[in-house]
C-alpha cells in the first residue's frame, strides 16, 4: 500500500501487514513527523481513482494567467475567514471582478456573506460537467461572486487526498473561469489535506495572515515551509507575503512581535497591518463585510489599503 506524510506529503510504499486493522503509528524518514496510517478500504466497487491532470504538469507555470491568491495559516483564529472577506470586497470596490472560494468545511465565509445549504466544490466534482461556473453564486455586492462550501466537503478529502496528481484538480476547474475574474481569493483551513494542497498548487499568491502572539512566528514559519515544499513540487510560480492582523498597537508584545516579524522577513511581509477593531466582530454578526457595516471603520479602511497595496505590487490600475 501507499501511505503519504501528512506533514511534508511524501509518499511510501509499505507492506500492509505492516499496519494494523485500526491504524498504526508511523513516523516520516523524511521529516520525522509522526501519524496515523490506516490499511487501504477494502477493495472499492469502481475502479480506482486517478486524476489525470487536463494539460501536462508545466514546469515555468501553474498554468493560470489570473491572479489567484489563497490565504493561509496552519494556525486557527488568525483572521484567514475575515481577509478573504474584506480583502475580497475591497478588491471588488475597487473595480475588479472578484471570485471567493470557500474551501474550508467549517463555511465561516460562506455564512458570513449569510449563504447557507448552498452548493460546493463536493457538488462540483459529483456534477458531469468539470465547468463550475454553474455554481458559482453572484453576490448581492457589486463585481463579488463566491464559490461557496457545505458539509459535504469534508467527503472529497476522504476520496482524492493522496490519490495520483490531486493536486491538480482545483487548478484545472479554475482554468474554465479564470477569464472572467480578475482576483479569485481562496479561504483555507488550518490543516494540510486536500483543500490545502489544491489552494496552494493553484495559487500565484499566499497571504499568511498572522497575529502578533506568543508561538505565532512558528505557525508562519511552519506555513513557508509547506509552501516551499509546494514550490518544489506542483507549483513553482508561488509567491507569499506575511500579514499582521489583530494587531494591538497599545500591547507592548505585540509591537515586539510585529518589529521581530518585520526584521526576519522583510519585504515579504505587508506594510499594511490589519488593527484589532470591534467593528470586525460587530459586521460579522450582521453578516456583512466591515467596510458595508461601517465604511469609516479603521479595518475596513486598512483592508482596501491591503487591496491597494496588492495591486501597486502585483499589476492592475487602482482606480482610487
Ligand atoms: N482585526 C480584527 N479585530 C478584531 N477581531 C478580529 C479581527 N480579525 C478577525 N477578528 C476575529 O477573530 C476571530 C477569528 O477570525 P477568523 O477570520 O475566523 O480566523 P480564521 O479563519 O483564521 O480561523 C473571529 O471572531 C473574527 O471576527
Ligand atoms: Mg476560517
Amino acid at each position: 500500500m501507499i501511505i503519504m506524510c501528512e506533514n511534508c506529503i511524501k509518499k511510501f510504499k509499505i507492506d500492509d501487514k505492516l499496519i494494523k486493522e485500526n491504524g498504526s503509528k508511523v513516523r516520516c524518514s523524511d521529516c520525522g513527523h509522526v501519524f496515523t496510517a490506516y490499511r487501504p478500504a477494502p477493495a472499492p466497487k469502481e475502479p480506482p481513482i486517478k486524476y489525470n491532470p487536463k494539460p501536462p504538469i508545466p514546469s515555468s507555470t501553474n498554468g493560470l494567467t489570473g491572479n489567484i491568491i489563497s490565504i493561509s495559516n496552519q494556525k486557527g483564529g488568525v483572521a484567514k475567514t475575515t481577509t478573504c472577506l474584506n480583502l475580497g470586497i475591497s478588491l471588488a470596490l475597487l473595480n475588479k471582478r472578484v471570485l471567493l472560494i470557500d474551501f474550508d468545511v467549517q463555511s465561516n465565509l460562506t455564512i458570513s456573506l449569510g449563504y447557507r445549504n448552498t452548493n460546493s466544490f463536493y457538488e462540483v466534482m459529483n456534477s458531469d460537467s468539470a465547468n463550475l461556473a454553474n455554481f458559482i453564486i453572484k453576490t448581492k455586492y457589486n463585481n463579488l461572486s463566491l464559490l461557496p462550501s457545505n458539509k459535504n466537503m469534508v467527503l472529497l478529502n476522504k476520496k482524492y487526498f493522496g490519490i495520483q496528481n490531486f493536486e491538480f484538480i482545483l487548478r484545472d476547474r479554475l482554468a474554465f473561469i479564470k477569464d472572467q475574474f480578475d482576483y479569485i481569493v481562496i479561504d483555507t483551513p488550518p490543516s494540510i489535506g486536500f483543500f490545502s494542497i489544491n489552494t496552494l498548487t493553484s495559487a500565484n499568491l499566499v497571504i499568511i495572515p498572522c497575529e502578533c502572539e506568543y508561538l505565532s512566528t512558528h505557525g508562519v514559519d511552519y506555513t513557508l515551509k509547506f509552501i516551499n515544499l509546494v514550490k518544489e513540487k506542483t507549483n513553482p510560480r508561488i509567491d507569499s507575503k506575511i500579514l499582521i492582523t489583530r494587531y494591538d498597537d497599545t500591547n507592548t508584545v505585540a509591537q515586539l512581535i510585529a518589529a521581530k516579524l518585520k526584521r526576519m522577513y522583510k519585504e515579504q511581509t505587508f506594510g499594511t497591518v490589519i488593527e484589532l477593531d470591534d467593528k470586525i466582530k460587530e459586521s460579522s454578526i450582521m453578516r456583512m463585510p466591515v467596510i458595508y457595516y461601517d465604511k469609516q471603520s479603521r479595518s475596513g479602511l486598512k483592508y482596501m489599503r491591503l487591496a491597494k497595496e496588492i495591486l501597486e505590487s502585483y499589476g492592475g490600475e487602482v482606480s482610487l
